[in-house]
């Protein structure tokens, strides 16, 4: 069945190239993304596993742990590292699970057989330190991913999980944010003391609180 928002990510234990990883354990108190690639010895999850291992101190600073999956063997993941780190300029520093059953690509519902019966399609899962899915996305196998994207997504989650704010239409970092409707104009300058900008009631801009 389809993985939706706030399900609870489905939990499970997996051999990786990092070694046994029980997947809840693994994630610990920190943000999760969970993302799969079609297959090994192919050229865009190549550059996508290398883009990945260049933004590792972008997600430390997050404290998102990150984990790829197919479902090739653990040797064919092995002997593809190396590949990788020759061809993108970088050391893979996180663990690529090896699915050769299926068993994690149907748990979250990777494989759609419109596309392809044996591959996982490139899928995203964000899940939260409170083990919850905070976003998916789904991409087919011939469109790399952009994972700056996926940093600013993170970001939005971080900053609207702590404040009663919304990010708007290709927010940054540092960009102001939008006050949830829930929140009233009265109680606005509490909760916002830097000031705000009522353009409409439904439309009101503050500063990124943080
Ligand atoms: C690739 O990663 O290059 C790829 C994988 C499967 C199908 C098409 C492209």
């Amino acid at each position: 069945m389809a993985i939706r928002l706030g399900d609870e990510a489905p939990d499970f234990t997996a051999e990786t190239t990092e070694g046994k990883v029980e997947f809840h354990k693994w994630l610990g108190n920190s943000w999760g993304i969970l993302f799969s690639h079609p297959k090994d010895f192919t050229p865009v999850c190549t550059t996508e596993l290398g883009a990945v291992a260049k933004l590792k101190k972008e997600f430390d600073k997050r404290n998102v742990k990150v984990i790829a999956i197919s479902v090739d063997g653990l040797d064919s993941h092995k002997k593809w590292v190396p590949d990788i780190e020759e061809t993108q300029g970088v050391q893979l520093n996180y663990p690529i699970i090896a699915d050769p059953d299926k068993k994690v690509a149907v748990l979250y519902d990777m494989i759609h057989p419109n596309a392809s019966d044996n591959f996982t399609v490139r899928s995203v899962f964000i899940i939260g330190p409170d083990k919850k899915i905070k976003l998916t996305i789904t991409y087919p196998a011939s469109t790399g991913r952009n994972f700056d994207e996926i940093l600013r997504v993170i970001d939005s989650l971080q900053l609207t999980a702590k404040f009663s704010v919304a990010t708007p239409v290709n927010w940054k970092y540092g960009e102001d944010v939008i006050i949830t409707p829930a929140v009233k104009d009265e109680d606005i300058p509490a909760k916002f003391p830097k000031g705000h900008r009522r353009i409409k009631p439904y439309l009101r801009y503050t500063e990124q609180p943080n």
